[in-house]
């Protein structure tokens, strides 16, 4: 049931108790041959594939959606919070990796109905929600509000602004129609935009312009286009009927959870994700009962800049844990950037969550237990 760790940081282990498209098909009827546009579509009701090749267009439309929103640049000397929640949140979290020790002041991601006790009216609270109705971030709205911090809000539209709009609040104006968890473009150049704004990190426009064009170079080389022995496919193959577990250090610890949370969304499925070096302290030991409870792998998402320590560290994480996963990948960051880094496993993991609902057979748009919990509770 094991595979021996990846020594190359691109290649795809063999794995030779994971299905093969035939065995795959036995299960999903979606996928009747290889992962091309077409069996896609058969699941994909709502196009959530070309959302995310969209990818280098939104990184694009999200700088010129930025500059048009008629901001000041706020000089708030506590520093950025970025309020949001699931797919409105993870911009502001890969915003802060990508902007890394360039951060010049505190930059601050909060998942809850309040803000930090440190919010000042020198602090710049950037509510981010796609729908502009998830109660949580309107909640940071108006402790916001409350604080007397600076506001900026970046939303499609909803309760969110039509409030910023009446507090006269900058309203960042997003497009609509996409699943909120597609928009993470958006959110990131959002975060890093007003991150520039308010001096919490140096405009990065030009860096993220080229970001665009190195991620298009990806689509290709990983989309539905690409041959079956693709990263992308292979992988999902690879990670098809096991829970992954996805590991990420410094810059990819919050693409860790991205993965996780498309694998959730898109494929319908659990996963889970942890940080390197914290997980050598714990979860590590975890591995040893792996086997006997389920068909778990590993993902390490590794990075050319990641600290020496960690990187030797996580070849001997994954050495050790190999022989009870199912599977084992270990993959680098692409680009020179951060951006570029940042955004090519972004792309990597949304392809295989997508990859990953074909070869299950399952639609990867609706996300049915979300909208029923929020309706349950706006109903009390
Ligand atoms: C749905 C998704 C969710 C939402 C979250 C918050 O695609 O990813 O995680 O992002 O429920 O909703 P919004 O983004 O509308 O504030």
């Amino acid at each position: 049931m094991s595979t021996p760790p990846s020594t190359d940081a691109r290649a795809i282990p063999d794995t030779p108790d994971t299905p093969d498209i035939p065995d795959a098909d036995a299960d999903a009827a979606a996928v009747t041959g290889a992962l091309s546009r077409e069996a896609i579509a058969r699941v994909d009701s709502t196009g959530q594939l070309e959302d995310v090749l969209a990818l280098p267009e939104h990184l694009r439309d999200a700088l010129w959606r930025v500059e048009s929103a008629i901001m000041q640049g706020w000089d708030t000397s506590a520093g950025l919070v970025v309020a949001g929640m699931g797919g409105s949140a993870i911009g502001g979290a890969l915003a802060r990796a990508a902007l890394g020790d360039h951060a010049s002041r505190p930059i601050f991601v909060t998942r809850a109905y309040g803000l930090p006790p440190w919010t000042t009216p020198d602090t710049m609270v950037l509510c981010a929600s796609y729908s502009g109705d998830t109660e949580e971030t309107l909640a940071c709205y108006e402790s916001a509000g409350a604080l007397g911090a600076q506001r900026t809000v970046v939303t499609t539209g909803g309760r969110l602004a039509e409030m910023a709009r009446a507090d006269g609040v900058p309203v960042i104006p997003l497009p609509g129609g996409f699943q909120p968890r597609a928009a993470v473009a958006y959110m990131t150049v959002a975060a890093l935009e007003v991150a520039a704004l308010c001096g919490a990190g140096p405009r990065l426009t030009s860096e993220i312009d080229v970001a665009a064009a190195h991620t298009e170079q990806l689509v290709a080389e990983w989309g539905p286009d690409a041959g079956e022995d693709s990263l992308a496919k292979a992988l999902a193959r690879g990670l098809h009927r096991t829970i992954p577990v996805i590991a990420g250090a410094g810059l990819t610890t919050p693409i860790a959870y991205r993965w996780k949370t498309q694998i959730n969304e898109n494929a319908k499925q659990p996963c889970f994700s942890h940080e390197l070096p914290e997980l050598d302290h714990n979860e590590i030991v975890g591995w040893e009962g792996a086997v006997e409870l389920g068909r778990f792998s590993a993902v390490f998402l590794d990075d050319s800049d990641a600290h020496p320590r960690v990187k030797e560290r996580m070849a001997l994480t994954e050495r050790l844990i190999a022989p009870n996963a199912a599977a084992s990948f270990h993959l680098e960051t692409r680009g020179q950037t951060t951006i570029e880094r940042v955004s090519s496993l972004v792309l990597l993991g949304d392809l295989v969550s997508i990859y990953l609902a074909a070869l299950r057979g399952v639609d990867p748009g609706p996300v049915r237990a979300i909208d029923e919990l929020k309706s349950a509770l706006a109903a009390n």
